[in-house]
């Protein structure tokens, strides 16, 4: 049998060490990374089975570490690290889908214990209600339910349905909120590539030469740290989706570099002296209006055709209202289940408070919406009632 592959994830080189030793002992193949793009990147390429995590470390914390792990690897159970006086932030951790948390210093026993139930699948409930462990994002190989009873969304989904078998690049435009992400997993999963990667990288805020090799990776050496040669996200999606959102803060000389995989299909790691050949579905979302971008100088128009084979522009909340209610009751029953609370239904008077209300975070803001309303609900209520919602919202209506 295959031994069962632990990732220890610490800046401290001696605890590394020590936890290495213990698990080898222990029969397990034991894996290690100093920072948490260490281990996203280790992830990425081999089997791991658990990932252990400290929480404090140079770069990314242990905390987004398992944020980023919940949502393209929600398979592998993480369990965190932690010193004694951050418990809440290790409860809210798992909360949000982390295994569970250990305390420093900690027994070397319970750890083992720990680690092995953590990879035999014992999930632990931490939910009062005994609600399944909350998972906050889908998998990609995972269907996405995508909710469209509106006119102008079922226009949108048979845009999708359309383009979803060509390799067109696709731009997703609209307010924060509106599904963006969600279409572009809907256009990945509709496609000849669907059992191929989908990968999704933000390009928001990354200084330029960290999203240039988050993108294009690295070799050796091409950097001060970059101690190990990395493939960047465009080969890890190589025969997928590769999904760029806030397209718009891409910096002008990664623009150029874009430009070149979307002509030639090739592109240079940092540091590298031979192109790496690429088969990518390109798919950009952005917030931004992009053509005002081009006109202050910041974006590329030749990027921009290219990007923009397909339009799709998501049209916000208020402008379909009739996915209001399909939506609520879609995310209510989701919410009950996890919480283990009963909300099934959406009253008269409740609809008409959400009917009325302006929505400006969107979609998002009515799952929010709909997760409050379970949680605040008693077990014995079937029906959303108005005084489950926010006060500000009844007094819009
Ligand atoms: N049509 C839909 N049907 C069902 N759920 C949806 C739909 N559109 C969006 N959602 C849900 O709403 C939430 C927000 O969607 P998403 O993250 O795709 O928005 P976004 O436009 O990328 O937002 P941001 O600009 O803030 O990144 C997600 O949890 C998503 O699952
Ligand atoms: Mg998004």
């Amino acid at each position: 049998m295959a031994k069962k592959r632990v990732l220890i994830v610490d800046d401290e080189l001696n605890i590394r060490r020590i936890l290495q030793a213990a698990f080898d002992k222990a029969g397990w193949h034991a894996l290690a990374a100093e920072d948490a793009q260490q281990a996203i990147t280790l992830v990425n390429q081999e089997t791991v089975d658990c990932v252990l995590t400290d929480v404090t470390m140079p770069g990314a914390s242990g905390y987004e570490l398992q944020k980023e792990l919940a949502e393209r690897h929600p398979e592998i159970p993480v369990i965190i690290m932690t010193a004694f006086g951050t418990i809440p932030q290790a409860v809210q951790a798992v909360r949000h889908g982390a295994y569970d948390y250990i305390t420093k210093p900690f027994d070397l026993e319970a750890l083992k214990k720990l680690i092995s139930a953590a990879m035999q699948g014992d999930r632990k409930d931490v939910n009062k209600g005994g609600g399944r462990r909350k998972q906050n994002a889908a998998p990609s190989s995972s269907p996405v339910h995508f909710i469209a009873a509106s006119p102008i969304m079922q226009e949108i989904e048979e845009t999708i349905n359309q383009v979803a078998d060509s390799r067109a690049t696709v731009l997703i435009t609209g307010e924060s909120g509106t599904g963006k992400e969600v279409v572009a997993k809907l256009i990945h999963q509709r496609s000849p590539r669907l059992s191929n990667p989908f990968v999704a990288v933000s390009c928001a805020a990354l200084p330029e030469t960290l999203l240039e090799s988050e993108l294009f990776g690295h070799e050796k050496g091409a950097f001060t740290g970059a101690d190990f040669a990395k493939p960047g996200r465009f080969e890890l999606a190589n025969e997928g989706t590769l999904f760029l959102d806030e397209i718009g803060d891409v910096p002008m000389p990664i623009q150029v570099k874009l430009l070149r995989v979307l002509q030639e299909r090739e592109f240079e790691r940092l540091g590298a002296t031979r192109p790496t050949r690429v088969d990518v579905r390109l798919i950009t979302a952005t917030n931004r209006d992009l053509q005002e971008a081009v006109d202050e100088g910041h974006f590329r128009l030749d990027l921009l055709y290219r990007l923009q084979v397909v339009e799709i522009a998501l049209p916000s909340l208020r402008e379909r209202r009739e996915d209001i209610l399909p939506l609520a009751a879609h995310f209510l029953e989701r919410s009950s289940q996890e919480n283990g609370r009963n909300l099934k239904s959406v009253s008269e008077e409740a609809l008409s408070v959400l009917l009325a209300y302006d929505w400006p975070g969107n979609i998002r803001e009515l799952e929010n919406t709909m997760e409050r309303a379970a949680v605040l609900s008693s077990e014995e209520e079937t029906q959303l009632l108005p005084r489950h919602l926010p006060p500000k919202m009844r007094r819009a209506a």
